[in-house]
């Protein structure tokens, strides 16, 4: 047999072999898709179902913002000191606060919660899949739909099994710096990786901190994954949109903006205002450390080698209007009062137009 025969028939061998071989991961699933995994299939589904009937046909709104809030309640539940004390520190990312809702949505920091975890609750049982994995896949999907999000990792397998998580796991608005970076590092993050997180605030509102004007957002741009929020936290406060001052709550520097104690306090302290500062001028920065971070949030609890990776179900976002944040019309740089010592603040041009005011989020 001359050595060109052989070489066709190795090649023919090893063509099969990557033939055979590539159908048992890749599986067609429904309209015409295709995932990596066969086990990915039943996301789509799930994808389809969520946009139409809990996005409200891909919307960037309220259930958007309240499912990316909930990745954070559930995962935060996870404490490695508690178990180094010989006690339950909690399963993380396990879809407990869905599994246990009646006990820990009635944690204080829990408050609202409820109502997005009775809302998801039956999609998850409709098509099969944990909790745990749900929260994560609907939090992932929901700020894909905002303007510039993030396309976060979506890691499926997470088990069906949960306990309650303790209470105090969850950070509130009127805890000091010091007890936030504890409670965060004591999770695994870093006090930059605390700000990375604190992006999701670009896209969120309120509705318990001051139960008078429910739907106020923490910045202008409420459907815009951007570098406002960043920006104008670091204004100077003027006044209560609502009731006056509630725990929690600090003054604001836009009629119909809404600032909680805890940004206004990271956004200036010393070891979190550098990181803080550094997304101002740079939402790309922005949105890859975010990804990066919620990568880590939404496994706490689990060994992700043992999770299948189904992140190509998650959709492309739609891009950003600006890769640096400007300044609310009305605003200049003299309202900006230096927090990072390391870096001056970066010069940002104000938005044309009259002093800025911010109507509440319209429901979706
Ligand atoms: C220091 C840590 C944090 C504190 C103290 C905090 C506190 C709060 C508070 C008080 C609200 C308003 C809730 C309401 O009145 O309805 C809120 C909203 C929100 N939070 Fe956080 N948060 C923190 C971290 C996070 C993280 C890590 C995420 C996600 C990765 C997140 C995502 C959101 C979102 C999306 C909303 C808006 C929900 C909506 O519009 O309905 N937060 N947060």
């Amino acid at each position: 047999m001359s050595f060109k025969k052989i070489s066709l028939g190795l090649l023919a061998i090893v063509s099969c072999a990557v033939a055979v071989s590539l159908p048992q991961k890749r599986a067609a699933c429904s309209n015409g898709r295709i995932a990596s995994h066969a086990s990915c299939c039943v996301w789509f589904d799930v994808l389809d179902d969520l946009q139409e009937n809990l996005f409200d046909g891909a919307q960037c709104g309220e259930e958007a913002h309240e499912s990316l809030r909930l990745t954070f309640h559930d995962a935060i539940g996870f404490s490695p000191q508690l178990f180094k004390q010989g006690k339950f520190g909690g399963g993380g990312a396990d879809g407990s606060i869905m599994a246990h809702s009646e006990i820990e949505t009635n944690f204080h920091a829990n408050n609202g919660v409820d109502e997005i975890v009775e809302e998801q609750r039956p999609f998850a049982i409709k098509h099969g899949v944990s909790f745990g994995d749900f929260i994560q896949f609907a939090g992932a999907v929901g700020v894909s739909n905002c303007l510039g999000g993030p396309r976060l990792q979506f890691l499926a397998g997470r088990a069906n099994f949960s306990l309650p998580s303790p209470d105090l796991l969850v950070p509130e608005p009127s805890d000091s710096v010091d007890a936030i970076l504890a409670r965060m590092g004591d999770a695994g993050f870093s006090p930059a990786e605390i700000v990375d997180l604190l992006a999701s605030h670009s896209v969120a509102a309120q509705d318990h901190v001051d139960p008078t004007i429910p739907g106020t957002p923490f910045d202008s741009t409420p459907s815009s994954f951007d570098a406002n929020f960043f920006v104008e936290t670091l204004l100077t406060g003027k006044l209560f949109p609502g009731n006056g001052s509630n725990v929690g709550e600090e003054l604001s520097p836009l009629p119909g903006e809404f600032r909680l104690t805890s940004d206004f306090e990271l956004a200036r302290d010393p070891r979190t205002a550098c990181e803080w500062q550094s997304f101002v001028n740079n939402q790309a920065l922005m949105v890859a450390k975010f990804e990066a971070v919620m990568a880590k949030m939404a496994v706490l609890g689990h060994d992700p080698r043992t999770l299948v990776d189904c992140s190509e179900v998650i959709p492309i976002p739609p891009a950003a209007k600006a890769q640096v944040a400007s300044l609310p019309a009305g605003q200049s740089l003299s309202d900006i009062p230096a927090a990072c010592a390391a870096t001056p603040f970066p010069t940002l041009s104000a938005d044309p137009g009259p002093a800025t005011s911010i109507g509440p989020v319209p429901p979706s």
